[in-house]
């Protein structure tokens, strides 16, 4: 049997808070195959962007380990972590991240100044991801002059320059209203249907039937769907405080 795209092994993540320490992932085992598309259940709190971010390589766990195509995070150094974020991550945040001063065609040609790539390349290639997320004639457009479903396909159009494998995305829909929250979702599932690997982080239950299979989380440890759903009941149920 071939391993698996992605293996988590006791993955720890704690914060020092003060006197206190924060435990936001407290030991995390998950396999994810090649070209799944997985979402990441949880209540705010339960540590999903934690995971997320230790996944893209933004952060360092506290313990336990995270193995991406073969290779160990842990045994990168800053510069591979580097390259690893590059080249196989491509991140979305619920938040979009544009810079305002760019238009949508500058945005997502932006990171590819860093990789050496001449300008009049980048803007062909920042041209076709624009056309890719159905935003060819809005290119010349600024952040401001776009709706938030628009801005969150020029933060997809961008997470795609680098042509990377993995796909990761934060709450992509949390500042969409429905109707544009769905045409994300759809997008995120063509790039997994184009052969990528899909991970999203969510505690939006309908956006579930996108993905190929769920993980749920409860403080920081991953449950089964039994335990997670009576958890949620359970939090309904609670009186008001
Ligand atoms: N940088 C940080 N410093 C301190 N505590 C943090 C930090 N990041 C996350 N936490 C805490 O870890 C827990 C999980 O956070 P997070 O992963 O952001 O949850 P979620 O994305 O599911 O809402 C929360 O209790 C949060 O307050
Ligand atoms: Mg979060």
């Amino acid at each position: 049997m071939t391993e698996p795209f992605i293996t988590i092994r006791e993955l720890r993540k704690s914060f020092a808070m003060g006197r206190e320490t924060v435990h936001a992932l407290a030991g995390v085992d998950v396999e994810i195959e090649r070209n799944s598309f997985s979402m990441i259940m949880g209540p705010s709190g339960s540590g999903k962007s934690t995971l997320l971010y230790l996944l893209g390589g933004l952060d360092r766990p506290t313990g336990g380990r995270i193995r991406v195509a073969g290779q160990e995070l842990e045994e990168l150094d800053e510069n591979a972590l580097a390259v690893y974020r590059r080249r196989t991550v491509g991140f979305i945040f619920q938040s979009f991240n544009l810079i305002a001063s760019m238009t949508a065609l500058e945005n997502v040609a932006f990171p590819m100044r860093f990789m050496g790539v001449p300008r009049r390349r980048r803007q062909q290639r920042a041209l076709s991801l624009l056309a890719q997320v159905g935003l060819a004639d809005r290119a010349g457009h600024k952040p401001t002059e776009l709706s938030g479903g628009q801005q969150q396909r020029v933060a997809v159009a961008r997470a795609l320059v680098n042509d990377p494998h993995l796909i990761l995305a934060d709450e992509p829909t949390g500042n969409l209203d429905s109707a544009s929250g769905h045409g994300i979702m759809q997008l995120l599932s063509e790039l997994h249907h184009g052969g990528r690997t899909v991970v999203v982080v969510t505690h939006e239950p309908r956006m579930a039937r996108f993905a190929t299979r769920a993980v749920h989380l409860l403080d920081g440890r991953i449950v089964t769907e039994a335990e997670y759903n009576a958890a949620m009941l359970a939090l309904d149920a609670a009186p008001e405080h």
